[in-house]
């Protein structure tokens, strides 16, 4: 029997991405769909997603969704179903997601995600004719909400539902004075239920209440049962244990193949690796770096503390000491972005960067860059390290999270049994990064065991083969159990 799943999110590739949320969950239909699974993605209605669908049909209209009239509309998104909650008061603005033209948090975004979550528990347990579905799955704090509308206010028969944590530092935590806006029964309030700290917590409601708990990889799943990386939820994961599940993300091999890559000057394949000079000179010169014999380190990234961007700042001149050369994408917090600015000025011609955030461009960089830093304090899963090994561009790694469960350290018994995919470096300070990159400079000196490693990370399975199969193998065992 067919399964059908609700995938509710706040951003989904290809119409509104901020990060890799956006890859994963315009992957997941696509990737659950061979196990028998058909799932319709649910997107709240921002004018990009809305122009993108054109002349939608409107399956349901919403008179008050907590106070705000809304409709529902169908579309299609990578060939697989679509429905989007267009609430204008809500949604219809210019800016991000979820910030303003000048970066600022949207001041409503509380009742924003309330009422997508509030629409998402009315779709899935079909108060809209036509629809139904057998489970209710839900993405980080913006949806979070819908499994506790589903628990406490089920519009009709409620399904069982997962939420998915793909980032524990976003929680979505507000006033106590949001609940009174909530339409939730007052047994909601409840350490057991919304109430955090005194006020609305909407990933924590969501934890509490959903039948089932994933996590974008098994080695993160156990990292937030503890004090430093549970931001203040590892009890509730530590009590909920036995329903939380680690599912590694995969990658879209179709927008990611560098045989096909339309980004690439050269494309090429794990036999044409020597193609890719041709990608690194490219590079090079667009971001004004000299060609030169050592490697090529690429970053392309949010530039935040979680991305360890500061401790990569600090470490800049010894790689560049280690005869190795730069090149940042990125964007983030403004004194970072002036601190990678600031480098170039002191190492002309071997650090550039790119302040803003450019598509075409991190593919290039995957294609061409010797080697892909990822220096994170914390990484639930993490996808540009599996770009990187897709492209044979060497993934250097903190051991944190989906990266130890990603990446194969270039140890001595890995690269003799042929396992080695990349450098994994323990703590996130200059002094282990500096190493892991004077590591990283002399396996670049051995051209045949720096060309294993990029072999061995271009075969390694990055697919959604066998996670699209957990996908479908979890929603199989709620139904089961239901
Ligand atoms: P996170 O979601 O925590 O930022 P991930 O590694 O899971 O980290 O996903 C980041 C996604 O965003 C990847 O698809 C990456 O290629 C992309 N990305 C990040 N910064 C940029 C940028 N400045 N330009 C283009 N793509 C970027
Ligand atoms: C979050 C995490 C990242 C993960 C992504 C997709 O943004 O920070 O590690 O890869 O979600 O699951």
């Amino acid at each position: 029997m067919t399964i059908r799943v609700l995938s509710i999110a706040s951003e989904a590739v290809p119409l509104v991405k901020t990060g890799g949320l956006a890859d994963v969950v315009g992957a997941l239909a696509g990737a659950v769909a061979p196990h028998d699974v058909a799932m319709t993605t649910l997107l709240p209605g921002y004018p990009a997603v809305l122009a993108a669908l054109g002349k939608a049909k409107q399956v349901h209209a919403w008179p008050s969704l907590l106070g705000e009239p809304a409709r529902l509309v169908a579309g299609r998104i990578g060939g697989h179903a679509l429905l989007v909650v267009d609430a204008p008061g809500l949604f219809r603005r210019d800016g991000g997601p979820y910030v303003d033209g000048n970066g600022r948090d949207w001041a409503d975004n509380g009742l924003r995600f309330a009422a997508f979550s509030r629409a998402a528990a009315d779709v899935a347990s079909g108060a809209v004719r036509g629809a139904r579905f057998d489970i209710a799955h839900a993405h980080d704090w913006q949806a979070a909400l819908c499994a506790a509308y589903l628990r406490f206010a089920p519009a009709g028969d409620a399904p069982p539902s997962v939420v998915t944590i793909h980032n524990m530092a976003f929680q979505g935590h507000f006033p106590r004075a949001l609940f009174d806006r909530l339409d939730l029964p007052p047994e909601a309030w409840s350490i057991n239920g919304v109430e955090y700290h005194g006020g609305v917590g909407f990933l924590k409601a969501g934890l509490e209440s959903a039948w089932a708990i994933t996590t974008v990889s098994p080695t993160y799943a156990r990292e937030i049962r503890h004090s430093e990386f549970g931001m203040g939820l590892d009890g509730l994961i530590r009590a909920r244990a036995g329903q939380v599940h680690g599912i590694v993300n995969g990658i879209d091999t179709h927008e990611w193949d560098p045989a096909t890559d339309p980004q690439l000057a050269a494309p090429f394949t794990v036999r044409t690796l020597a193609r890719r000079a041709t990608n690194r000179a490219r590079v090079e010169a667009e971001f004004g770096i000299e060609a030169g014999t050592g490697p090529l380190f690429v970053v392309i990234s949010r530039l935040t503390w979680q991305k360890g961007m500061d401790v990569l700042l600090q470490t800049i001149d010894h790689l560049i000491g280690c005869g190795a050369r730069l090149a940042v994408l990125g964007s983030g917090d403004k004194a970072l972005e002036a601190g990678f600015v600031a480098a170039t000025a002191r190492h002309p011609g071997r650090v550039g960067v790119r302040i803003g955030y450019d598509e075409g461009l991190s593919h290039r960089m995957q294609g061409g860059g010797d080697a892909i830093l990822v220096p994170s304090r914390f990484e639930p899963c993490g996808l540009t390290q599996l770009y990187g090994l897709a492209y044979g561009c060497v993934p250097v790694v903190a051991r944190t999270g989906g990266l130890v469960d990603t990446v194969v350290d270039a140890n001595l018994a890995a690269i003799a049994a042929g396992a080695a995919t990349g450098v994994q470096f323990n703590t996130v300070t200059p002094d282990a990064l500096a190493e892991a990159i004077e590591r990283t400079v002399l396996l670049h000196r051995q051209p045949a065991v720096w060309q294993a490693i990029q072999r061995a990370g271009m075969k390694s399975d990055f697919s959604w083969g066998r996670s699209g199969k957990a996908y479908a193998d979890l929603y199989q065992q709620l139904l089961e159990a239901r």
